[in-house]
């Protein structure tokens, strides 16, 4: 069976002790890719936003890279930014003034890199405190846009997916502001944020059971560089 790959991930939530139900908004941040989506069942996808440039996960591994932590960075510099003060650095938040549901993280990319280079990299307290800085401003304009696409969509359910969903900071943030709006927030067991086999079987044994499996011609997403739909 054909299945996307990015359909796996989205729906690996419903393979947590706490699975969802449709609809729902789903904050789609992988390696690759960071989208919101309106999901309203198995194949029912619209695009609400989508990243300009860099994913939140190519924002986390480069601004990693910047800081000397090898790859995967999101873990590394995750780790790091528990030693640092998160507003230590003003770091811009792209596209978030904008009535906008697209991200943009290549900015973010380039300030880091500025205070990189000005940084003492002997000095740890410092590299902790542009991590912290950094995780903060990706975290932030990922919660903030998250809430204004639920409020567009008129749901009142989040369902996280894709590598960057494991954030400890990201995941607190968003059940933090989700429990305000009376939202309720699903992950993916940590395990199967990133890669796995099991949310590829999920998606095909999902739309088996809805008798969607028989061509991936009927994935409704908008057909874009970054989202190949058509399954080798
Ligand atoms: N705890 C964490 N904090 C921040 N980022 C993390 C964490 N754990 C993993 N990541 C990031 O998640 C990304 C990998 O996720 P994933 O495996 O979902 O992506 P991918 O499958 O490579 O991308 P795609 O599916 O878009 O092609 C990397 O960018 C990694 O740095
Ligand atoms: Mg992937």
């Amino acid at each position: 069976m054909p299945i996307h790959h990015l359909e796996g991930h989205l729906l690996s939530p419903f393979l947590s002790a706490d699975p969802p139900t449709f609809p729902f908004v789903a904050l789609l941040v992988s390696g690759g890719h960071t989208q919101l989506l309106h999901v309203t069942d198995v194949g029912r996808y619209a695009l609400l936003g989508d990243t300009i440039d860099d994913a939140a996960g190519e924002a986390f591994d480069k601004s990693a890279k910047l800081l000397g932590l090898g790859y995967p960075g999101g873990p590394a510099l995750a780790r790091l930014a528990e030693f640092g003060d998160p507003d230590a650095y003003a770091l811009p938040r792209p596209l978030l003034q904008r009535d906008s549901l697209d991200f943009s993280f290549s900015g973010l990319k380039t300030a880091v890199r500025t205070h990189a280079a000005r940084l003492d990299s002997t000095c740890e307290q410092a590299r902790a405190d542009l991590a912290a800085s950094t995780q903060a401003a990706i975290v932030d304009v990922l919660a903030r846009k998250s809430m204004a696409a639920l409020a567009a969509a008129g749901c009142d359910r989040l369902v996280v997916a894709g590598g960057v969903g494991a954030n400890a900071a990201l995941r607190a943030r968003l059940r933090l502001e989700c429990e305000k709006r009376q939202v309720r927030v699903h992950f993916p067991e940590l395990a199967l944020c990133t890669d796995n086999g099991a949310m590829i079987a999920l998606a095909a044994a999902m739309r088996w059971q809805r008798g969607i499996a028989e061509t991936s011609t009927d994935y409704a997403f908008d057909v874009r560089p970054r989202w190949p739909l058509v399954a080798a």
